[in-house]
């Protein structure tokens, strides 16, 4: 279930490591006019706000300034024999009667001493298909056709209940002591190319009437602004029971790159975990191996901003690569996870790009990724690099998030957030 994964016809991805194209990498820690950067202070004063400014201008694109929010609890009940409580509330975007909204859901565990750390990810399916409770409103919005009859046209129908069920593992997440909060990303904006009419590009666009247009923020800055409109709605109802220090903001996909870009862009987000992301999420543009910046732009020509496509087969003219996406996250923990039969998302680029993080994560006082230096080889599969605030593992398997991924996450959230 799910979006569609892989190649559509007619793009022959390269697969063969020896065909990728010579790379350097942008070096995170040497500025644009060429200083080497070597404290802590010139990190967070010079370079971190050069690089927040590209990927803005060049990746992701420019995101309105944060607009006030008011939301309504519409539910709120006890759920799992009494484990925990559940509550669906509607997020606006704006204080007028008409701002668009979000529903967002959210789990605590009832046994809790006071507000608990907690998971905050966008859904693919709505938040119907995370549990199959019929007490969960189908999601009325518009959804890309799912592949097993779980919609009709582009309205969700009553089988796409828990059809996401087995990525979202509520209970392991509760046992462990963490609350949950999710959202349905169509709420935010629909996934389609209709020129951001429609979601929250249509009703706060003018905002940034002032930026070039090919500058202007795409479908995974409008996800990843909905995201930290989320936390702010955490932060303003103590009663959700959540310790707002202590969100970690999680994506599978898709949504593992507005994770990253969330985390990388609102410091507010305590541990941040990309899962599967691939192309303009962890995985380096420049090995242009599975999954191209040519193709994504061409394929989604509204998830990145404009100049993005500038860089279509010519990855390197792009004055940043993923690696620093990750390096603007520290020093807060970040887990990066790859899948074996994944190999359009470029598991490898994956992983070399959180290891190349780990030089600003130790200019930042952490182990990085653990040990004295990252580690020169990506690790076998199923055996997580987890000794660091640097996280990730090579899962065996497709291109999902699965019980072993959740393990992984909730282990490195009890090293950091507990
Ligand atoms: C496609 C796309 C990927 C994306 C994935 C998903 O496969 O090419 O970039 O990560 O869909 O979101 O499921």
């Amino acid at each position: 279930c799910g979006p569609s994964i892989g190649p559509a016809s007619g793009f022959e991805p390269n697969y063969d490591e020896s065909k990728i194209p010579d790379y350097t990498l942008p070096d995170p820690l040497v500025s644009q006019d060429g200083a080497p950067i070597t404290s802590a202070e010139q990190w967070n004063t010079v370079r971190r706000p050069e690089l927040l400014d590209l990927f803005e201008k060049h990746v992701y694109g420019v995101s309105p300034k944060p607009c006030p929010i008011r939301h309504e609890v519409v539910s709120r009940k006890t759920v799992f024999n009494g484990l925990a409580t559940r509550s669906e509330i509607d997020v606006f975007f704006g204080l007028a009667d008409d701002a668009p909204s979000m529903r967002m859901m959210t789990y605590v565990p009832n046994e809790r001493s006071g507000p608990v750390p907690a998971f905050l990810g966008l859904n693919f399916q709505g938040n119907h298909g995370v549990d199959a409770d019929p007490a969960i409103e189908l999601n009325p919005g518009w959804f890309r056709e799912g592949r097993n009859g779980t919609t009709d046209g582009n309205k969700a129908n009553e089988k796409s209940r828990g059809a996401t069920a087995s990525r979202w593992p509520v209970k392991m997440i509760l046992d462990r002591g963490y609350g949950l909060a999710t959202i349905y990303y169509g709420d935010i904006d629909p996934d389609f190319d209709d020129g951001f009419k429609n979601g929250i590009h249509g009703a706060l666009g003018g905002q940034v009437a002032d930026v070039a247009p090919e500058s202007r923020w795409g479908s995974i800055a409008a996800w990843a602004y909905g995201l930290s409109r989320a936390l702010d709605c955490l932060e303003s109802e103590s009663e959700l029971g959540v310790d707002t220090s202590k969100v970690a903001v999680i994506g599978h996909s898709r949504l593992g790159k507005t994770s990253l870009w969330a985390g990388a862009s609102d410091p507010r987000f305590a541990m941040v975990v990309s899962n599967n992301s691939g192309c303009g999420g962890a995985a380096l543009s420049r090995r242009a191996i599975g999954e191209t910046v040519g193709r994504i732009n061409t394929v989604f020509p509204h998830w990145f901003c404009d100049q993005f496509t500038e860089y279509n087969e010519n990855e390197s003219a792009c004055p940043v690569d993923q690696h620093q996406l990750i390096a603007l996250i520290a020093p807060r923990p970040v887990y990066v996870a790859s899948a074996s039969e994944d190999q359009w998302a470029d598991p490898k680029g994956e992983f070399l790009a959180a290891a190349a993080a780990d030089p600003v994560y130790r200019l930042l006082g952490t182990r990085g990724m653990g040990g004295d230096a990252p580690p020169a080889k990506m690790p076998a599969a199923d055996r997580a690099i987890n000794r660091g605030v640097i996280g990730y593992h090579l899962r065996t398997g497709k291109h999902d998030v699965t019980d072993y991924d959740w393990q992984q996450y909730l282990d490195m959230a009890d090293r950091h957030l507990q």
